[in-house]
């Protein structure tokens, strides 16, 4: 892989992220909140790829994991999941969640399995992408973290 810049994200870079965002369709409500638990990737002053996570205690949300379509298929999309799933574990994490539209079919690799939104810890409700930012038709994935 290049050697691309990663790093976290800072309150600056919020008109990036939303732009590369709403490129891929993602959804933007709650990222100025959780901004500071996104990772970023440039490509010199270009944001080619981002993936966030809402932390709620011992449960995080996983969120905003996308790759400028220029640079996809690259395994930058892998290589910032494991980023954030290593830091989550680090930090105390134990279960990591997703609601997906597009990619229900990425995320097993890691050990997400399909659950009922229902199923997913109460703790996750808060978050805008519960409170309506994701569609009710988008799939609920659930990660025990070793
Ligand atoms: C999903 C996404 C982040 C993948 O990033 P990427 O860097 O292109 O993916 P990687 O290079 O790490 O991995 C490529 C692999 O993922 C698979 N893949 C890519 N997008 C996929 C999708 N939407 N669903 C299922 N599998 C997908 C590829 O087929 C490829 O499979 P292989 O390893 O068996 O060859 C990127 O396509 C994207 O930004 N999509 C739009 C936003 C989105 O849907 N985000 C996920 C929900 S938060």
């Amino acid at each position: 892989m290049p050697e691309f810049l990663w790093r976290k994200a800072q309150p600056s870079d919020l008109t990036k992220v939303e732009g590369l965002l709403t490129a891929a369709h993602l959804p933007l409500e709650g990222v100025r909140d959780h901004l500071a638990h996104f990772w970023l990737v440039f490509d010199g002053q270009t944001l080619i790829a981002c993936a966030g996570i809402e932390p709620y205690g011992e449960v995080g949300l996983l969120r905003s994991v996308a790759v400028d379509q220029s640079h996809r298929g690259e395994g930058l999309g892998q290589a910032l999941v494991n980023r954030v799933l290593q830091e989550s574990a680090a930090g105390g994490m134990k279960q990591v969640a997703l609601l997906t539209t597009t990619a229900a079919e990425y995320f097993p690799r890691w050990g997400f399995q399909v659950v009922g939104r229902e199923d997913l810890p109460d703790s996750l409700h808060q978050s805008a992408e519960f409170q309506g930012a994701c569609p009710d038709s988008a799939v609920a994935l659930l990660l025990e973290l070793a």
